[in-house]
């Protein structure tokens, strides 16, 4: 049997390199590989989104960069996660067997109460319950994501296990798969990860000037002050980028940095045009899959169909396991 491999992604802004990087592009190439279930975390986003109009566009206009990415509806099922109550049922009762505790020790959670978040909601606080149930309910095998997401997947795991030890057998147990060389992107500063909060982001799909305004604005080696000083390339953020889009010339590029003799702005310009390259074909897509919202919106319903069949058998299980 094929393995089945699940993600989702929040619709709350324009996808960024470490978006493209960490998610979306190896989501892509899965789909070659294995059985594969995405989908747009739209109640997940409503933790931070409470604007109708604006939750409603960012949803549709994800759905349309993953479709111009290069997602096949023919080979992998591409759906809204509020299409799917059976999703939602789920959260409920396993709530009732996760420990308050477990949740308290979330990363996600810690970070905003340490950062003094403002009236932190419920909602906020079992996310990971709702993404366990996103994980669970499809019976995944593996889960693609970012290194930051990978502490929820340990929790879905956790949660799994507390599960089929009390009811009996019930849910596969998932793994995370994150590739090692885009584990965390550092964003334009090149301290921080890669990230729409610290405003240090490259937006794959802004326009040619927006975009190459942000990459030419990424911090390098700062020992290098004139083109001709010696590059320290292990510590520069667009030397780690050159490695995973530009892998064929890295030593080259290495070389001359090392010795002085490839500037940080010529880098910096070199990777602006591969970058832009790669994503060509999806700009072009973008702009004729907006001419047809009918057929996002088709895709959308038919992908929910079918990850409901299989929420639904799941949902059955658990309740037939707990006595509904
Ligand atoms: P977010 O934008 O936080 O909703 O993340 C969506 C997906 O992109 C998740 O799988 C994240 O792990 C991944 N991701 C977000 N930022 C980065 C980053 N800077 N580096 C690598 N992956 C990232
Ligand atoms: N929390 C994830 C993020 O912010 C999105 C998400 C929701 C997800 N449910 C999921 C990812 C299930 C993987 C599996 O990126």
């Amino acid at each position: 049997m094929q393995k089945r491999v699940l993600s989702g992604m929040q619709p709350s802004g324009k996808p960024h390199l470490g978006n493209y990087l960490g998610a979306m592009k190896p989501h892509i190439e899965l789909q070659n590989e294995f059985e594969c279930f995405y989908f747009i975390a739209n109640y997940h986003a409503l933790t931070t989104v409470r604007d109708q109009k604006k939750l409603a566009e960012m949803t549709q206009e994800l759905a349309i960069d993953y479709l111009a990415l290069g997602i096949d509806p023919k080979k992998t099922v591409f759906f809204k996660q509020s299409d799917i109550p059976e999703v939602t049922e789920l959260t409920w009762i396993l709530s009732t067997i996760t420990p308050f505790g477990l949740l308290e020790r979330a990363h996600a959670w810690k970070d905003a109460i340490a950062k003094g978040k403002k009236n932190p909601t419920a909602g906020l606080f079992i996310y990971p319950v709702l993404m366990a149930s996103d994980i669970l309910a499809y019976q995944s095998d593996l889960v693609p994501v970012g290194k930051d997401q990978k502490q929820h997947i340990e929790i879905a795991r956790d949660i799994a296990l507390t599960f089929n030890s009390t009811y009996g057998e019930t849910f596969k147990l998932p793994q995370d798969l994150i590739d090692k060389n885009v584990e965390t992107i550092l964003g334009t500063d090149g301290v921080h990860k890669m990230s729409k909060s610290y405003g240090n982001t490259v937006d794959i799909f802004a326009d040619e000037a927006e975009f190459s305004k942000q990459v030419m604005s990424m911090v390098t080696d700062p020992a290098r002050i004139k083109r001709t000083d010696i590059g320290h390339p292990e510590i520069c953020n667009v030397f780690a980028l050159q490695k995973i889009f530009n892998l064929p010339k890295i030593k080259e590029i290495e070389r001359k940095c090392r010795e002085g003799k490839l500037g940080c702005v010529e880098n910096k310009k070199f990777l602006c045009e591969t970058i832009f390259t790669e994503l060509k074909n999806a700009r072009e897509k973008r702009i004729e899959l907006r001419k047809n919202l009918d057929y996002i919106d088709k895709v959308l319903n038919t992908g929910a169909k079918k990850a409901r069949k299989v929420a639904t058998e799941t949902l059955d299980r658990v309740k037939r396991h707990t006595g509904l």
